[in-house]
């Protein structure tokens, strides 16, 4: 597959997937890593598997299931994507965003995005959520932009504004909603780096000193596909370690760390989201 998203592509994996709803989704959520089981809240409808979809990747990463569950949650028409693809598993930035795309096409206004990041700002702790007031987007300021090829006029134009690329009543009505669960709540800037690896002590303090709080993986590429194509947007940060450069680092980093603090994360994501949807 070349590198670029076509008209034709997003129209083909649409059509795949509209066939088997019944319903018009208007919430799109996308779950990170520790956090797919927050798709089993959905009463689900319609359960589509990405090897079902043209055009759609794979995703390979443990912890991300690899299918579309739509159906309601909260009242609301809600179209959750149980795993993400990364561009570092093999992926165009276009291919890696073409769930968003789909998501557009089929309708849906607003988009829920969770991840797994690790904790810079000092305050700090692993299983708080931090809802992200704006995002560095790393790999697309220095080439990897999820828009770069041809613009799709459909969605949006070849230069779309970002400077609100997290809706501020969104991001205020789950801050409300959290604080009424007694779920600690924090929020800061998302810094998204390509990976796989983990962050060097010298790239973690780069990174809070470039004004970053939370570091992870994705989510800021889907975010500038969503705000072209004119979504609000709501991001949630699970953060499972923390990513300390000084000597207080408690050690590595490691994918089960990141898993295992998911367990503990889902409850409170769950509280969130449902809050949220009631409140949309
Ligand atoms: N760094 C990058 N990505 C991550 C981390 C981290 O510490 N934790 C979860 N995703």
């Amino acid at each position: 597959m070349g590198e670029f998203i076509t008209m034709e592509m997003v129209e083909e994996a649409a059509g795949a997937v509209r066939r088997q709803l019944t319903t018009s989704p208007r919430v799109g959520m996308i779950l990170g890593s520790g956090l797919n089981a927050l798709a089993e809240a959905v009463e689900a409808e319609a359960v589509i598997p990405y090897a079902d979809i043209p055009h759609f990747a794979r995703s390979t990463v443990e912890g991300h299931v690899g299918r579309i569950v739509a159906g309601q949650l909260e009242g609301q028409a809600v179209f959750v994507m149980q795993g993400r693809v990364h561009a570092y598993e093999g992926y165009s930035m276009g291919q890696a965003t073409l769930p968003v795309r789909v998501m557009q096409v089929l309708g849906v206004q607003v988009l829920l995005v969770t991840n797994a990041a690790g904790g810079l700002n000092p305050s700090f702790r692993a299983g708080d959520v931090m809802v992200i007031r704006d995002h560095i987007n790393l790999p697309g300021m220095t080439g990897r932009n999820p828009l770069r090829g041809p613009n799709l006029d459909h969605f949006g134009p070849r230069f779309p504004d970002m400077s609100q690329p997290y809706d501020p009543d969104l991001r205020a009505i789950a801050r409300d909603v959290a604080t009424e669960a007694g779920v600690p709540v924090r929020e800061g800037v998302y810094v998204c780096l390509s990976g796989p690896s983990f962050e060097t002590p010298a790239e973690i303090h780069f990174l809070r000193v470039i004004g970053a709080d939370a570091v992870g993986m994705s989510t800021a590429p889907e975010v500038v596909v969503a705000r072209h194509g004119g979504m609000r947007v709501l991001g949630l940060s699970g953060i499972s370690n923390v990513a300390l450069s000084g000597g207080e680092h408690h050690g590595e980093t490691t994918h089960e760390e990141v898993l295992e603090a998911g367990r503990l994360l889902v409850p409170r994501m769950e509280v969130i989201i449902r809050g949220v949807l009631r409140r949309l």
